[in-house]
């Protein structure tokens, strides 16, 4: 039988309890004491054990007596049924896009879901999370993509596979985050070609780790900060302001981390922590700016999840560690923001602004 301590403060003459514990702040605080209360988790026969679950269906081909509709019936429970499934793997491959015909079939809960005929602008997108949650538009409607990434070789080759793949029209810019001006270039060649953009997805950035703050590079720090900060703030005014031209609402969706709000561990990252943290609290002041412009700004913050960056023999330790931290007990997938990056470009999320989504297996309930 195992036991649990929880500790609680309470304003009382006596402890509450058996134990008390003679701290500082307990012996100075007058009328305070740290009490604790010992809960035991209780013995398997005291937990009722169902072995059947009464059901009630209302539907129209329920066969329910006298013409009713509806059926009334118990499941058996199958005690194996708590075994753990084995996590699909990602489908890497394939990119179905959404057709017009589809979408006018699909109830209008689902069609709100989509980004049918939206222009979307995804950084970062020649690889990772950026890339999938370009191919996620895809296959959710949009009417043209547009990559903009510092790697050449990938974002031509990942355009051109995007394009290939669902039919759409995709435009790769060879653009660093941090170069305001071509930016500014990039931008307005995309509203040329394709309108003004609905949808940024703001997924370019990079990542130090195992660099404690001592030792730490100045030059390092600022270039982090330059690329992960100041170009979400560049690529946000950039997109922002044609949005605003057009007089068109807008979503733009900044990945952050969950490195924003905890500090990880075991790696020191100061640098990337801080990064994020400052990506989360820009996105919430942009998100009450220009909500009246009709532009709203959320952000995704990603756990551990298993991208190119992750996948280096060197981190194999650590990664046991952050599996043991994370209650799903596994990295996340590559294609496993993609959904919540849908809902946030999409008029489905036309209430949420200035939010801040973990997509973390869990990692930060602890
Ligand atoms: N992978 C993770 O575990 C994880 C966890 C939390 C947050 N994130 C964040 O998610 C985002 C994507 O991460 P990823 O794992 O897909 O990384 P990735 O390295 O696979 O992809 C990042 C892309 O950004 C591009 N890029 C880098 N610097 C750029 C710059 N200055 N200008 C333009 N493009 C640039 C790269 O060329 C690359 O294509 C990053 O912002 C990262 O901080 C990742």
């Amino acid at each position: 039988m195992s036991a649990r301590f929880t500790f609680r403060l309470v304003r009382s003459a006596t402890p509450l309890v058996t134990g008390r514990i003679s701290s500082p702040l307990a012996r100075t605080l007058p009328g305070v004491h740290r009490a604790f209360s010992q809960s035991t988790v209780r013995a398997r026969s005291d937990v009722v054990r169902e072995t059947e679950i009464p059901v009630s269906v209302y539907s129209p081909d329920s066969k329910g007596s006298a013409g009713s509709t509806s059926d009334h019936f118990s499941i058996p429970v199958n005690r194996d049924d708590a075994k753990p499934k084995p996590f699909p793997p990602p489908e890497e491959t394939e990119v179905v896009p959404l057709n017009k015909t589809v979408y006018r079939q699909m109830p209008p809960t689902l069609q709100k879901m989509t980004v049918m005929d939206k222009v979307v602008i995804v950084t970062g997108g020649a690889r990772g999370l950026g890339n999938h949650m370009a191919r996620a538009c895809a296959e959710a409607g949009a009417k043209a993509l547009v990559i903009f990434d510092a790697n050449q070789e990938l974002g031509d080759e990942s355009a051109a596979e995007l394009h290939q793949k669902s039919g759409l029209p995709v435009s790769f810019f060879k653009v660093d985050v941090r170069d305001g001006a071509a930016i500014n270039a990039a931008v307005d060649a995309v509203v040329e070609t394709y309108g003004a953009p609905d949808v940024l997805i703001n997924s370019a950035g990079i990542a130090d780790s195992n660099i404690k703050a001592e030792t730490y590079d100045p030059a390092m720090f600022r270039r982090l900060i330059d690329i992960n900060l100041t170009g979400s703030f560049l690529m946000s005014q950039a997109v922002g302001r044609a949005m605003m031209a057009a007089g068109k609402p807008g979503s733009i969706v900044l990945v952050a981390s969950m490195s924003g709000s905890i500090v990880n561990y075991p790696q020191e990252q100061s640098c990337y922590n801080a990064s994020k943290a400052g990506v989360i609290q820009f996105g919430k002041s942009l998100a009450a700016e220009w909500a009246k412009y009709n532009i709203r700004v959320n952000c995704i913050s990603p756990g551990y999840m298993d991208t190119a960056l992750n996948r280096v023999p060197a981190l194999e330790a650590q990664k046991k560690i952050w599996r043991s931290l994370t209650p799903q007990a596994r990295l996340g997938n590559v294609d496993e923001l993609n959904g919540l990056c849908v809902f946030l470009a999409s008029d489905a999320s036309s209430f949420v602004t200035g939010a801040n989504v973990a997509i973390d297996g869990g990692y930060t309930c602890y």
